[in-house]
């Protein structure tokens, strides 16, 4: 059995990168999946993950979006893999290390190790980062849908931005770094140009 691939989007709130997921999903018969909250207990991690009124340190916060990942990456993703399925993911492990790293400063050796901790070899073969200033995606954002890290700062965002593109500088060999400012079709041409190698000729 051929082991499916394994494409994950990676972006700040509002770049554009569940649109693009759930496209490149469709188009390639991939699975689409999503953290924090694609299982049963996520649903529930995720409730509270994202409730702005629910306090919780930034280390209770990377624990819990870890415990999400860690069932997400072993009764999801890693049996349909094994079966032969391929995964599109609206998020993964780099989500931890840009926002709860570079964003809330949780030691970033810490949150690496327990990164591999919860996702053993099960890793993408491809991730792209839809990247967008942090100007643009405010404006994309509703008025209205302020969660826990919608609510963020400015500040928080730059450096969640800032934080993707040094992992994706870090290792270009499982990174690709797409344009996300333009409109819907450049958009998809780009993630499709970046994905080619993945899944030639489509
Ligand atoms: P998501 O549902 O992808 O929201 P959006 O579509 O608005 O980007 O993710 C919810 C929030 O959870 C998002 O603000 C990013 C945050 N998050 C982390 O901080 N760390 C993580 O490891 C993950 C998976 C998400």
């Amino acid at each position: 059995m051929t082991r499916g691939r394994f494409v994950v989007f990676e972006g700040v709130d509002a770049s554009g990168k569940s649109t693009q997921a759930r496209r490149v999903a469709d188009d390639h018969d991939a699975r689409f999946t999503f953290e924090p909250g694609d299982t049963a207990l996520g649903a529930e991690l995720r409730r509270w993950l994202l409730d702005a009124s629910a306090p919780m340190s930034p280390v209770t916060e990377s624990l819990l979006m870890l415990a999400d990942r860690s069932h997400h990456a072993a009764t999801v993703i890693e049996p349909a893999l094994a079966a032969g399925q391929s995964i599109v993911s609206d998020r993964y492990w780099a989500s931890s290390i840009a926002y709860q790293g570079y964003g809330r400063g949780v030691d970033l050796a810490l949150l690496r190790a327990a990164t591999d901790l919860a996702i053993g070899d099960c890793r993408p073969d491809v991730t792209i980062l839809l990247d967008v200033p942090v100007g643009i995606a405010n404006e994309r954002r509703l008025r209205d849908h302020h969660d826990r890290f919608e609510s963020a700062d400015v500040a928080f965002h730059e450096r969640v931005r800032a934080g993707y593109l040094e992992l994706a500088a870090d290792d270009p060999a499982h990174w690709r770094i797409v344009d996300g400012s333009g409109d819907f079709a450049m958009v998809s041409a780009a993630v499709d140009a970046a994905l080619a190698e993945v899944w030639p000729g489509g």
